[in-house]
Protein backbone atom coordinates (compact mmCIF):
# COMPACT_ATOMS: atom_id res chain seq x y z
CA UNK A 1 0.00 0.00 0.00
CA UNK A 2 1.11 3.53 -1.36
CA UNK A 3 2.52 5.64 1.41
CA UNK A 4 1.49 9.35 0.69
CA UNK A 5 2.35 12.36 2.39
CA UNK A 6 0.99 16.09 2.39
CA UNK A 7 2.21 19.15 3.75
CA UNK A 8 0.84 22.95 3.30
CA UNK A 9 3.47 25.21 2.93
CA UNK A 10 3.55 29.68 2.45
CA UNK A 11 0.96 31.67 3.09
CA UNK A 12 -1.83 30.28 4.48
CA UNK A 13 -5.34 30.73 2.60
CA UNK A 14 -8.65 29.49 3.47
CA UNK A 15 -9.96 25.87 1.61
CA UNK A 16 -6.11 24.92 2.62
CA UNK A 17 -8.00 22.61 5.55
CA UNK A 18 -10.59 21.12 2.70
CA UNK A 19 -7.87 20.11 0.46
CA UNK A 20 -6.38 18.54 3.55
CA UNK A 21 -9.64 16.97 4.34
CA UNK A 22 -10.15 15.93 0.39
CA UNK A 23 -6.35 14.69 -0.15
CA UNK A 24 -6.87 12.06 2.78
CA UNK A 25 -10.34 10.70 2.21
CA UNK A 26 -9.78 10.81 -1.53
CA UNK A 27 -6.16 8.44 -0.40
CA UNK A 28 -7.47 6.45 1.95
CA UNK A 29 -10.42 5.76 -0.63
CA UNK A 30 -7.95 4.18 -2.77
CA UNK A 31 -6.05 2.52 0.16
CA UNK A 32 -3.28 4.67 0.08
CA UNK A 33 -1.71 5.16 3.76
CA UNK A 34 -2.02 8.96 4.14
CA UNK A 35 0.50 11.03 6.32
CA UNK A 36 0.31 14.65 7.62
CA UNK A 37 3.55 16.59 7.97
CA UNK A 38 3.87 19.29 10.10
CA UNK A 39 4.83 22.80 9.17
CA UNK A 40 5.61 22.42 5.88
CA UNK A 41 8.56 21.78 4.47
CA UNK A 42 10.60 23.27 7.60
CA UNK A 43 8.78 19.55 9.26
CA UNK A 44 9.59 17.40 5.94
CA UNK A 45 13.19 18.34 6.92
CA UNK A 46 12.75 17.54 10.47
CA UNK A 47 10.77 14.36 9.72
CA UNK A 48 7.96 15.74 11.44
CA UNK A 49 4.66 13.73 9.92
CA UNK A 50 2.07 11.58 11.96
CA UNK A 51 -0.53 8.97 10.02
CA UNK A 52 -3.87 10.32 9.39
CA UNK A 53 -6.94 8.63 9.28
CA UNK A 54 -10.25 9.81 8.10
CA UNK A 55 -11.46 10.71 11.47
CA UNK A 56 -8.55 13.12 11.88
CA UNK A 57 -9.79 15.69 9.23
CA UNK A 58 -13.07 15.55 10.88
CA UNK A 59 -14.99 18.63 11.61
CA UNK A 60 -12.53 21.54 9.77
CA UNK A 61 -13.97 21.60 6.48
CA UNK A 62 -15.42 24.65 7.60
CA UNK A 63 -11.97 26.18 9.45
CA UNK A 64 -9.36 28.79 8.20
CA UNK A 65 -5.84 28.44 8.41
CA UNK A 66 -4.09 24.66 8.20
CA UNK A 67 -4.29 21.96 10.52
CA UNK A 68 -0.96 21.02 9.27
CA UNK A 69 0.05 24.37 9.85
CA UNK A 70 2.48 25.98 7.44
CA UNK A 71 6.17 27.79 7.12
CA UNK A 72 8.09 29.57 4.82
CA UNK A 73 11.22 27.16 5.31
CA UNK A 74 14.47 29.04 4.58
CA UNK A 75 16.13 26.20 5.37
CA UNK A 76 14.73 24.24 2.82
CA UNK A 77 16.34 26.85 0.34
CA UNK A 78 19.45 25.73 1.06
CA UNK A 79 21.14 22.34 -0.30
CA UNK A 80 21.89 20.69 2.96
CA UNK A 81 17.88 21.27 3.90
CA UNK A 82 16.76 19.61 0.70
CA UNK A 83 19.14 16.94 0.57
CA UNK A 84 18.06 16.27 4.79
CA UNK A 85 14.35 16.03 3.15
CA UNK A 86 14.94 13.44 0.96
CA UNK A 87 16.67 11.69 3.48
CA UNK A 88 13.42 11.78 5.95
CA UNK A 89 11.50 10.75 2.56
CA UNK A 90 13.32 7.56 1.89
CA UNK A 91 13.56 7.21 5.91
CA UNK A 92 9.94 7.28 6.17
CA UNK A 93 9.80 5.01 3.14
CA UNK A 94 7.31 7.98 1.18
CA UNK A 95 6.16 6.68 -1.93
CA UNK A 96 5.08 10.36 -2.44
CA UNK A 97 4.31 14.00 -1.86
CA UNK A 98 1.32 16.38 -1.90
CA UNK A 99 2.11 20.11 -1.98
CA UNK A 100 -0.52 22.65 -0.90
CA UNK A 101 0.46 26.03 -1.52
CA UNK A 102 1.91 28.98 -3.98
CA UNK A 103 4.36 29.78 -5.87
CA UNK A 104 7.60 28.78 -4.07
CA UNK A 105 6.24 25.91 -2.45
CA UNK A 106 5.24 24.63 -6.13
CA UNK A 107 8.92 25.77 -6.70
CA UNK A 108 9.66 22.91 -4.13
CA UNK A 109 7.71 20.50 -5.83
CA UNK A 110 8.44 20.65 -8.61
CA UNK A 111 12.63 20.39 -7.03
CA UNK A 112 11.58 17.26 -5.28
CA UNK A 113 9.62 15.52 -8.31
CA UNK A 114 12.69 16.15 -10.37
CA UNK A 115 14.65 14.45 -7.63
CA UNK A 116 13.10 11.49 -7.84
CA UNK A 117 9.91 11.74 -5.41
CA UNK A 118 6.51 11.74 -7.20
CA UNK A 119 4.89 14.78 -5.81
CA UNK A 120 1.78 16.33 -7.01
CA UNK A 121 1.03 20.02 -6.54
CA UNK A 122 -2.12 21.49 -5.67
CA UNK A 123 -2.41 25.30 -6.00
CA UNK A 124 -3.29 27.38 -2.85
CA UNK A 125 -2.13 31.09 -2.32
CA UNK A 126 -5.03 34.02 -2.25
CA UNK A 127 -2.87 35.91 -4.81
CA UNK A 128 -4.19 33.85 -7.28
CA UNK A 129 -0.80 34.39 -9.39
CA UNK A 130 0.23 30.28 -10.12
CA UNK A 131 0.93 30.49 -13.80
CA UNK A 132 -1.21 27.73 -15.54
CA UNK A 133 -3.59 28.11 -13.22
CA UNK A 134 -6.98 30.13 -13.58
CA UNK A 135 -7.62 29.53 -9.78
CA UNK A 136 -5.87 29.05 -6.51
CA UNK A 137 -7.58 28.15 -3.31
CA UNK A 138 -7.77 30.95 -1.20
CA UNK A 139 -8.93 33.50 -3.72
CA UNK A 140 -12.48 33.82 -3.59
CA UNK A 141 -12.72 33.69 -0.12
CA UNK A 142 -10.18 36.29 0.61
CA UNK A 143 -12.11 38.44 -2.13
CA UNK A 144 -15.50 37.78 -0.47
CA UNK A 145 -13.93 39.31 2.55
CA UNK A 146 -12.12 42.35 0.93
CA UNK A 147 -15.54 42.94 -0.85
CA UNK A 148 -17.22 43.20 2.63
CA UNK A 149 -14.88 45.54 4.16
CA UNK A 150 -15.26 47.42 0.84
CA UNK A 151 -18.74 47.75 1.67
CA UNK A 152 -18.21 49.00 5.03
CA UNK A 153 -15.75 51.41 4.54
CA UNK A 154 -18.49 52.99 1.08
CA UNK A 155 -20.77 53.61 4.02
CA UNK A 156 -18.42 55.99 6.21
CA UNK A 157 -16.79 57.10 2.74
CA UNK A 158 -20.29 58.59 1.53
CA UNK A 159 -20.91 59.83 5.07
CA UNK A 160 -18.03 61.76 5.23
CA UNK A 161 -17.17 62.69 1.85
CA UNK A 162 -13.68 61.37 2.00
CA UNK A 163 -11.41 59.05 -0.35
CA UNK A 164 -10.47 56.72 1.37
CA UNK A 165 -7.14 54.27 0.50
CA UNK A 166 -7.52 50.67 1.39
CA UNK A 167 -4.57 48.60 0.74
CA UNK A 168 -5.22 44.89 -0.32
CA UNK A 169 -2.67 41.94 -0.30
CA UNK A 170 -0.12 41.31 -3.31
CA UNK A 171 3.35 42.26 -2.81
CA UNK A 172 3.92 41.00 -6.92
CA UNK A 173 0.24 40.30 -8.02
CA UNK A 174 -2.90 42.61 -8.62
CA UNK A 175 -5.45 39.66 -8.32
CA UNK A 176 -6.97 40.71 -5.16
CA UNK A 177 -7.44 44.48 -5.75
CA UNK A 178 -8.29 43.91 -9.35
CA UNK A 179 -10.85 41.52 -8.38
CA UNK A 180 -11.94 42.84 -5.22
CA UNK A 181 -12.08 46.46 -6.09
CA UNK A 182 -14.36 45.13 -9.24
CA UNK A 183 -16.78 43.70 -7.27
CA UNK A 184 -16.69 46.30 -4.28
CA UNK A 185 -17.37 49.36 -6.82
CA UNK A 186 -13.88 50.83 -6.47
CA UNK A 187 -13.46 54.55 -8.08
CA UNK A 188 -9.32 53.57 -8.76
CA UNK A 189 -7.47 50.07 -8.96
CA UNK A 190 -3.79 50.38 -8.46
CA UNK A 191 -1.74 46.95 -9.32
CA UNK A 192 2.24 45.83 -9.09
CA UNK A 193 1.71 45.25 -12.96
CA UNK A 194 0.59 48.90 -14.12
CA UNK A 195 2.44 51.81 -12.00
CA UNK A 196 0.67 55.43 -12.02
CA UNK A 197 1.96 58.59 -11.05
CA UNK A 198 0.91 60.33 -7.45
CA UNK A 199 0.13 63.23 -10.05
CA UNK A 200 -2.60 60.76 -12.21
CA UNK A 201 -4.08 59.55 -8.73
CA UNK A 202 -5.07 62.80 -7.83
CA UNK A 203 -6.26 63.79 -10.82
CA UNK A 204 -8.50 60.68 -11.11
CA UNK A 205 -9.86 61.71 -7.71
CA UNK A 206 -10.32 64.99 -8.54
CA UNK A 207 -12.19 63.94 -11.70
CA UNK A 208 -14.39 61.52 -9.86
CA UNK A 209 -16.01 64.93 -7.73
CA UNK A 210 -16.12 66.63 -10.61
CA UNK A 211 -18.44 64.26 -12.03
CA UNK A 212 -20.24 65.05 -8.75
CA UNK A 213 -18.49 62.04 -6.42
CA UNK A 214 -18.07 63.08 -3.47
CA UNK A 215 -16.15 60.20 -1.92
CA UNK A 216 -14.10 57.51 -3.61
CA UNK A 217 -12.42 54.50 -3.16
CA UNK A 218 -9.24 53.44 -4.28
CA UNK A 219 -8.01 49.60 -3.56
CA UNK A 220 -4.03 49.56 -3.75
CA UNK A 221 -2.26 46.59 -3.80
CA UNK A 222 0.55 46.56 -1.74
CA UNK A 223 3.06 45.68 -3.92
CA UNK A 224 1.83 48.98 -6.18
CA UNK A 225 4.73 51.41 -6.91
CA UNK A 226 3.95 55.07 -7.78
CA UNK A 227 6.00 55.93 -11.64
CA UNK A 228 6.83 59.21 -9.75
CA UNK A 229 8.32 58.42 -6.77
CA UNK A 230 11.46 56.88 -5.56
CA UNK A 231 11.27 53.23 -4.75
CA UNK A 232 11.00 53.40 -1.06
CA UNK A 233 10.58 50.39 1.63
CA UNK A 234 6.98 52.20 3.03
CA UNK A 235 3.76 51.92 2.14
CA UNK A 236 2.76 53.85 -1.16
CA UNK A 237 -0.77 53.29 0.70
CA UNK A 238 0.60 56.10 2.97
CA UNK A 239 2.02 57.72 -0.05
CA UNK A 240 -0.96 58.11 -1.59
CA UNK A 241 -3.10 59.71 1.21
CA UNK A 242 -0.44 61.70 2.20
CA UNK A 243 -0.53 63.15 -1.96
CA UNK A 244 -4.34 63.22 -1.86
CA UNK A 245 -4.44 65.31 1.72
CA UNK A 246 -1.97 67.71 0.80
CA UNK A 247 -4.15 68.71 -1.94
CA UNK A 248 -6.45 70.66 0.33
CA UNK A 249 -9.49 69.70 -1.14
CA UNK A 250 -9.47 65.90 -0.70
CA UNK A 251 -9.49 64.43 2.76
CA UNK A 252 -8.50 61.23 2.86
CA UNK A 253 -8.32 58.67 5.39
CA UNK A 254 -6.13 55.11 5.14
CA UNK A 255 -7.42 51.28 6.09
CA UNK A 256 -4.64 48.17 5.66
CA UNK A 257 -6.57 45.14 5.28
CA UNK A 258 -3.59 42.99 5.89
CA UNK A 259 -3.77 39.34 7.12
CA UNK A 260 -7.89 39.79 7.63
CA UNK A 261 -7.69 38.79 4.63
CA UNK A 262 -5.89 35.45 5.00
CA UNK A 263 -7.95 34.10 7.97
CA UNK A 264 -11.72 32.74 8.05
CA UNK A 265 -13.99 30.28 7.27
CA UNK A 266 -12.91 29.47 3.06
CA UNK A 267 -15.91 29.79 1.09
CA UNK A 268 -18.38 26.89 -0.68
CA UNK A 269 -16.58 27.80 -3.80
CA UNK A 270 -13.31 27.57 -2.29
CA UNK A 271 -14.40 24.18 -0.37
CA UNK A 272 -15.43 23.14 -3.60
CA UNK A 273 -12.02 23.87 -5.55
CA UNK A 274 -10.30 22.60 -2.55
CA UNK A 275 -12.06 18.95 -2.37
CA UNK A 276 -11.62 18.69 -6.69
CA UNK A 277 -7.73 19.38 -6.54
CA UNK A 278 -7.33 16.89 -3.57
CA UNK A 279 -9.26 14.09 -5.33
CA UNK A 280 -7.28 15.08 -8.88
CA UNK A 281 -4.07 14.86 -7.45
CA UNK A 282 -4.80 11.30 -5.44
CA UNK A 283 -5.87 10.47 -9.20
CA UNK A 284 -2.53 11.43 -10.51
CA UNK A 285 -0.90 8.70 -7.73
CA UNK A 286 -2.87 6.24 -9.57
CA UNK A 287 -1.32 6.97 -12.82
CA UNK A 288 2.02 6.19 -15.09
CA UNK A 289 3.66 9.57 -14.12
CA UNK A 290 2.28 10.77 -10.92
CA UNK A 291 4.55 14.00 -11.05
CA UNK A 292 2.19 17.04 -12.03
CA UNK A 293 1.13 20.02 -11.10
CA UNK A 294 -3.05 20.35 -10.53
CA UNK A 295 -4.24 23.24 -12.76
CA UNK A 296 -8.57 25.06 -12.64
CA UNK A 297 -9.10 25.85 -16.27
CA UNK A 298 -12.59 27.26 -15.43
CA UNK A 299 -14.02 23.89 -16.09
CA UNK A 300 -12.23 21.44 -14.30
CA UNK A 301 -8.91 20.44 -12.97
CA UNK A 302 -6.12 19.48 -15.32
CA UNK A 303 -2.59 17.72 -14.13
CA UNK A 304 0.02 20.09 -15.80
CA UNK A 305 3.73 19.77 -15.77
CA UNK A 306 5.52 21.87 -13.16
CA UNK A 307 7.48 23.71 -15.96
CA UNK A 308 4.49 25.53 -16.48
CA UNK A 309 5.87 27.60 -13.42
CA UNK A 310 8.26 29.11 -15.85
CA UNK A 311 5.53 31.21 -17.61
CA UNK A 312 3.85 34.73 -16.71
CA UNK A 313 0.99 34.22 -14.65
CA UNK A 314 -2.04 35.83 -16.82
CA UNK A 315 -4.43 36.08 -14.09
CA UNK A 316 -4.72 39.77 -13.74
CA UNK A 317 -6.34 41.30 -17.06
CA UNK A 318 -5.63 44.45 -17.90
CA UNK A 319 -9.39 44.66 -19.52
CA UNK A 320 -10.83 44.12 -16.08
CA UNK A 321 -9.36 47.33 -14.72
CA UNK A 322 -11.17 49.17 -17.55
CA UNK A 323 -14.74 47.99 -17.27
CA UNK A 324 -13.59 48.30 -13.11
CA UNK A 325 -13.28 52.07 -14.51
CA UNK A 326 -16.15 52.42 -16.24
CA UNK A 327 -18.80 51.11 -14.25
CA UNK A 328 -17.06 53.00 -11.01
CA UNK A 329 -17.98 56.34 -13.09
O1 LIG B 1 0.47 34.42 0.75
C1 LIG B 1 0.56 35.54 -0.02
C2 LIG B 1 0.64 36.75 0.84
O2 LIG B 1 -0.56 36.86 1.57
C3 LIG B 1 0.94 38.02 0.07
O3 LIG B 1 -0.20 38.61 -0.49
C4 LIG B 1 1.56 38.87 1.14
O4 LIG B 1 2.40 39.83 0.55
C5 LIG B 1 2.36 37.87 1.92
O5 LIG B 1 1.69 36.63 1.76
C6 LIG B 1 2.50 38.18 3.39
O6 LIG B 1 3.26 37.16 3.96
P1 LIG B 1 3.53 36.98 5.51
O7 LIG B 1 2.26 36.47 6.12
O8 LIG B 1 4.64 35.99 5.57
O9 LIG B 1 3.89 38.33 6.04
Amino acid sequence: MARIGVLTSGGDAPGMNAAIRSVVRCGTHRGFNMFGIDRGYAGLIDGDMVALDNRAVGGIIERGGTMLRTARSQEFRTSDGQQRALTAIRDHALDGLIVIGGNGSLRGAQWLSEHGVPTVGIPASIDNDIPGSSMAIGVDSALNTVVECLDRIRDTAISHQRAFVVEVMGRESGYIALMGGLAGGAEIILLPELPVSLADIARSVRDGNSLGKRHSILVVAEGFRPSDTLPHLGSSARAICNHLDALGDVESRLTILGHLQRGGSPTAFDRILASRFGEAAIQSFASVAPSAMMSYDGQGIVPIPFTALDEPCTNVNPNILKLADIVAH
